[in-house]
């Protein structure tokens, strides 16, 4: 296929396009607009065209979109907190954006799958949602997405766009930025830095490998039905203190790091997918959390290169500001 990944430059998109290139000989354009959260490095000896840009940007998209039949979209604002303290750029990417790009799409007749969230359905207690669950977003991060879901199905309706939602729980893996709960912790328990856990850490997250997840917007790029929804979950729930825990019998850091810290304003308590319509496409998750998380410490381990220019630069003053203490 011929590919226009948006935010393609960034964890979950990069690991995607390196999917596709491998196991499907596409051919991929990347727009992206190389936020702190969008890496160039990312992409490092992948072949993609890559158009540096916005998606709320026409000209830029009409650029990038040129000779391509299908769009996916991962650009998106991801951090929770940041969309708490900094909401601006939430909403006009999910917003503005998302709109640019359904019309793009629907001027081309192109194929569009959005890259969606399990938060646009909120906390869940007990049991998981199904793609029937009503949305019910708690943060200005989950609220803009799930505006951007409910923009992407009244293309389908009203103009019969062949536009597809996937919705993904909780991704980890390699190329994570490490605002994100587990790159953070691995980096601060490799480096000794305090592992700031918030309330009471028994948030519970439906972890999913990021090949997975990339796997599952495959399948429901090209065996989709338009105008679906599909969840993509992982395999494995987990409290964050349990998640903390794993990653410092991985690293080999000390218990005594852990440091409980103010809980996140409207802090979501439990996130569960129920996966079967995705399963009905011939999708099954193949890694479990244990062996996922150690992959992943691995990773990390052995790629200093790549994180060091971001511990050392403006994510040192984010995270004074986000955490109240300087890192080591
Ligand atoms: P990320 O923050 O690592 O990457 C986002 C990418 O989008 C970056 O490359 C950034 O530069 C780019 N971008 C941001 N604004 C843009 C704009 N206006 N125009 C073009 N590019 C822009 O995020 P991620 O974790 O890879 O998430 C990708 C998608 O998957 C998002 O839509 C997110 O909502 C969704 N998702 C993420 C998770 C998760 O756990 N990380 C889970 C489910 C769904
Ligand atoms: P995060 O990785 O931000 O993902 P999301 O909020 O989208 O689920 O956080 C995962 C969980 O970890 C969430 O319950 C918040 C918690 N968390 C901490 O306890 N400490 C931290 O420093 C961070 C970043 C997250």
């Amino acid at each position: 296929m011929r590919l226009l990944v948006c935010g393609g430059a960034g964890f979950i998109g990069s690991n995607f396009v390196r999917q596709r290139l491998a196991e499907h000989g596409d051919e991929v354009t990347v727009l992206d607009k190389l936020t702190y959260a969008g890496r160039r490095e990312n992409l490092e000896g992948l072949e993609v065209r890559l158009v540096a840009g916005g998606i709320e940007d026409a000209a830029a998209v009409a650029d990038a979109i040129e000779g391509c039949d299908a769009i996916v979209n991962f650009a998106a604002e991801t951090h929770v907190d940041r969309s708490i303290t900094e909401p601006d750029a939430f909403v006009t990417t999910h917003a503005l954006g998302t709109y640019v790009l359904l019309e793009a799409a629907r001027e081309r007749s192109l194929r569009y799958v959005q890259v969606s969230t399990d938060e646009v359905y909120g906390s869940i207690e007990d049991g998981s949602f199904t793609e029937q669950s009503p949305l019910n977003p708690s943060s200005p991060y989950s609220a803009t997405k799930a505006g951007a879901d409910l923009l992407v199905a009244s293309y389908r309706h009203t103009f019969g766009l062949e536009a597809l939602i996937c919705r993904g729980s909780n991704n980890y893996g390699p190329y994570q930025y490490p605002e994100k709960l587990i790159p953070l912790m691995i980096l601060n328990a490799l480096h000794g830095d305090k592992l700031p856990v918030y309330g009471d850490g028994m948030q519970v997250r439906n972890w999913i490998f990021v090949e997975d997840f990339a796997r599952g917007i495959g399948t429901v790029l090209e065996r989709g039905e338009p105008g679906e929804v599909y969840n993509v979950g992982g395999p494995d729930e987990a409290p964050n203190l349990d998640v903390v825990k794993g990653i410092i019998r991985y690293t080999g850091a000390d218990e005594s790091l852990i440091e409980y810290v103010t809980d996140r304003p409207g802090h979501d308590r439990r996130y569960s997918l129920g996966s079967e319509k995705v399963r009905g496409l011939g999708w099954e998750a193949r890694t479990r959390f244990a062996e996922g998380l150690e992959r992943t410490v691995s990773w990390y381990r052995d790629n200093r290169p790549w994180w060091e220019p971001i511990r050392s630069g403006d994510y040192r003053a984010y995270y004074e500001r986000q955490y109240g203490r300087a890192l080591g």
